[in-house]
């Protein structure tokens, strides 16, 4: 008799419990697994890896996640933003080594000079390109004004991690207080979806108090939510961080390594034409991480582009790749490594979500958004 995870992919259909078994599978399991997300990847979205210039341009935040290195109350980081010169000569950086779009990401600021201020870096960046840089935006919870602001400023995607989509776990990561709502996190999901963005969310995988159940349910929010974009990686603890004390009960760093692989090809088969990148912190744990991702499923890769001396303060986690690793990230570089896993550097072309442009097209004569 055939195993269980060939009986799954064989009738597709993908529910909590079906999604679980899968996500627990390896050994030969899981090596068809990754063979059917690596068929899957390229039948819908091609052999293709695009590029995003990752330009962390500040590490200041107003909120406290327990998990995060930079969280407000971490009084042991230096706290920098680079200038508008800095951030506008990374992005001309990533124009001239054709990787077709960038993703502007600081820690989350609501106030009206930082929104202005990336309104006016917004129409610096497309002009700098003649408007052929794409541009990704990954700055947290706004008001529904700034976002459309944003937008009409020329940001076509954005990024909101819904960090753990079962509203019990998100309230054991995050202060209780109106800062930190699950409620508000999910609205502003859904005003980035109104308003037009190709709108990305992602998970951490491998928390403390995370169940498989509580993944599996992850994905299927990504499915239900319609999302155009997924970035998702393993939690990896930080010493200054409330969550430290709960580093006992993690599963060791090669297991949430092994997880996040089977999450990233679960997402290719529940939702084949997105994009899905290779994120960060699986390069932190394996040298090799982000083409460990991109082989079975992931086609987004987000190269660091934030000049050196800034970047070491932006420490989420332990180990995230440093200033000194920077080559691995060099065009040159990027493109051998890609040559291992079989895949094509799609430089110069931004990539974008095949996914999004399906649920933008008229069906019948109403268009598909999330709460139509
Ligand atoms: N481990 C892994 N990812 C983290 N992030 C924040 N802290 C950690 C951590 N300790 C992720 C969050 C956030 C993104 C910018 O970084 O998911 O959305
Ligand atoms: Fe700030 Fe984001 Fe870190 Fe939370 S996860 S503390 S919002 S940078």
């Amino acid at each position: 008799m055939k195993n269980k995870v060939s009986n799954i992919l064989k009738h597709g259909k993908l529910g909590l419990e079906e999604i679980v078994t899968l996500l627990r599978s390896d050994g030969a399991e899981r090596t068809e697994l990754f063979s059917e997300s690596a068929r899957i990847r390229r039948k819908y979205v091609g052999n293709r890896v695009y590029f995003r210039g990752l330009i962390e341009f500040s590490n200041i935040c107003d909120k406290n996640c327990y998990y995060c290195g930079i969280r407000r109350d971490n009084k042991e980081v230096e706290r920098y933003s680079l200038s508008d010169k800095e951030i506008l000569d990374a992005a001309l950086y990533a124009f001239e080594n054709k990787y077709g779009s960038v993703v502007l990401q600081s820690g989350e600021l609501s106030n009206s000079r930082f929104a202005s201020r990336i309104t006016r870096l917004l129409k610096e960046i497309k002009k700098l390109s003649g408007g052929k840089l794409g541009i990704t935006l990954s700055v947290g919870e706004q008001t529904e004004e700034v976002y459309r602001e944003w937008f009409e400023a020329g940001a076509h995607r954005y990024l909101l991690r819904i960090e753990a989509s079962n509203p019990g776990l998100y309230a054991k990561l995050h202060p209780d207080d109106n800062l930190h709502s699950y409620q508000r996190r999910l609205e502003c999901l859904y005003l980035l979806q109104k308003i037009g963005y190709q709108t990305g969310t992602g998970v951490m995988i491998g928390l403390p108090f995370q169940t498989y159940e509580d993944l599996a349910g992850d994905l299927l929010f990504m499915k239900n939510l319609d999302i155009d974009m997924v970035g998702m990686g393993p939690y990896i603890e930080h010493a200054n961080t409330p969550m430290i004390d709960y580093k006992s009960e993690l599963l060791p760093i090669k297991a949430r390594f092994e997880l996040s692989l089977n999450m990233i090809a679960v997402l290719r088969i529940l939702m084949k034409d997105i994009n899905i990148a290779a994120s960060t912190a699986l390069q932190a744990i394996d040298p090799i991480g982000r083409e460990k991702a991109v082989k079975i499923g992931a086609n987004v890769i987000m190269p660091n582009i934030t000049p050196g001396i800034y970047r070491d303060n932006y420490n989420l986690y332990e180990n995230k790749p440093l200033s000194t690793d920077e080559d691995d990230d060099s065009k040159e570089c990027l493109e051998a490594r890609l040559k291992m896993v079989d895949v094509e550097p799609g430089f110069g072309e931004w990539g974008d979500s095949k996914h999004y442009f399906e649920r933008r097209k008229p069906r019948g004569s109403v268009r598909k958004t999330l709460r139509s």
